[in-house]
């Protein structure tokens, strides 16, 4: 995917310094005498964390992958500036204060994407294999366990860079509620694809759940390391929901409708997996009765979809006009992101200012595929 200028400068004006505090994470973990004790048989263990990560092959040799787009951390940071940080924000490393906080919420997240490839029974993600097609089911979970305990010590980090005991631990409070919240929206995606009837209502709920929560944390903790004023505190949270929400559409809209060059893992990979995401609900509430019929034996068979049935589900979609309602969806909840951005109260400083044009900027990434 090609990234306009001013969205390229938003999404890696951090990208370094979160790379750097994720690095540290681990670099910690290897330098502990309990690990250091063992070293050379654990290697291979750290190896597929960071394999996921991006940082090495498969056969543990440095290489500069793909790392995702860090949306969380940044969002993480950029509430962190919105909020006011802390009145540090013209000392010259004031983003340190929040960058444990930030590889917490980046190792949060890939943690889940390991557990959801096993989920999902995806083999590719960023352009490369899963962690689980390569090492298997068992390794993935446990990579995925250590990558979590990994993320709440990663947050602990932030009592070194003198944050308030009390206020980490409501941040450790926030993290977990969130990656319970999580848990309960993958729980929820995974029951729906054995159910007939799912509503608009309960996949808004599933998605607040598996995927805006964690963005709703990642703006919370931001901007609890930024204030201690509440009404700013929930206003980022709320946008945090709101992009978090519209994101989740957009994912949802390139499970289907993306090539795989754009998205890194298999075209029409949502349909293939029979995910009950938006545009299989519209289709189904939309279609005729021929093509409902058509639509719900493809998604009751046993056998995994051959290309045929997926040309088939794919031309559903363009007769119930599946493709402009999930693009219309989209741009509803981006509106909505727009409109929690501007209740954030404003800062009378420029890198606050910086950091909300710059949350606009990812509403518009998110946008673009409305267009
Ligand atoms: C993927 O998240 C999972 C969803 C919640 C849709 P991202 O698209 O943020 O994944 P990376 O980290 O950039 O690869
Ligand atoms: C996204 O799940 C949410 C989590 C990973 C918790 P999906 O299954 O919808 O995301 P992708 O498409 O695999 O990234
Ligand atoms: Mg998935
Ligand atoms: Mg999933």
């Amino acid at each position: 995917m090609t990234l306009s200028p001013t969205l390229y400068a938003t999404l890696t004006r951090y990208q370094q310094r979160i790379s750097d505090a994720l690095k540290a994470s681990f670099e910690r973990i290897a330098a502990d005498p309990a690990t250091v004790q063992s070293a050379n048989d654990l290697a291979p263990y750290y190896g597929q964390m960071r394999y996921h990560l991006g940082w090495v092959d498969a056969s543990f040799t440095p290489t500069s992958s793909n790392p995702g787009k860090l949306l969380r951390p940044t969002l993480l940071l950029l509430a962190y500036e919105a909020a006011g940080a802390w009145g540090l924000s013209n000392e010259q490393d004031y983003l340190e204060r929040a960058l444990p906080a930030a590889a917490s919420v980046e190792l949060t997240h890939n943690f889940t994407l390991i557990h959801d490839d096993i989920v999902d029974g995806d083999k590719e993600r960023r352009h490369r294999r899963t962690l689980w097609s390569i090492w298997g089911a068992s390794h993935g979970i446990n990579s995925g366990d250590g990558m979590f305990a990994l993320s709440r010590l990663a947050l602990w980090d932030v009592l070194e860079k003198g944050v308030e005991g009390e206020i980490a631990a409501r941040l450790g409070r926030v993290l977990d509620r969130s990656c319970l919240t999580l848990a309960e929206g993958q729980y929820l995606d995974m029951s729906f694809e054995d159910q007939t009837e799912v509503s608009t209502a309960m996949y808004i709920d599933m998605i607040q759940r598996k995927t805006a929560a964690l963005m709703a944390c990642a703006a919370e903790m931001g901007a609890m390391l930024g204030t201690r004023d509440q009404a700013t505190i929930e206003s980022l949270r709320t946008f945090g929901e709101a992009i978090g929400l519209a994101f989740q559409v957009r994912d949802d809209l390139l499970g289907v409708w993306a090539t795989t060059a754009e998205l890194g893992k298999t075209e029409a990979g949502d349909i293939y997996r029979r995910k009950k995401s938006l545009p299989i609900l519209h289709a189904l509430e939309q279609a005729s009765a021929e093509d409902r019929a058509r639509l719900q034996q493809i998604y009751q068979q046993q056998e995994p979809l051959s290309t045929e049935q997926v040309r088939t589900v794919l031309e559903c979609m363009e007769r119930t006009g599946t493709r402009a309602y999930c693009r219309t969806f989209l741009s509803q909840y981006c509106q909505r992101a727009y409109k929690a951005l501007a209740q954030v109260p404003r800062q009378n400083n420029p890198v606050a200012q910086r950091a909300l044009d710059d949350m606009e900027v990812m509403v518009r990434f998110v946008e673009e595929a409305a267009h």
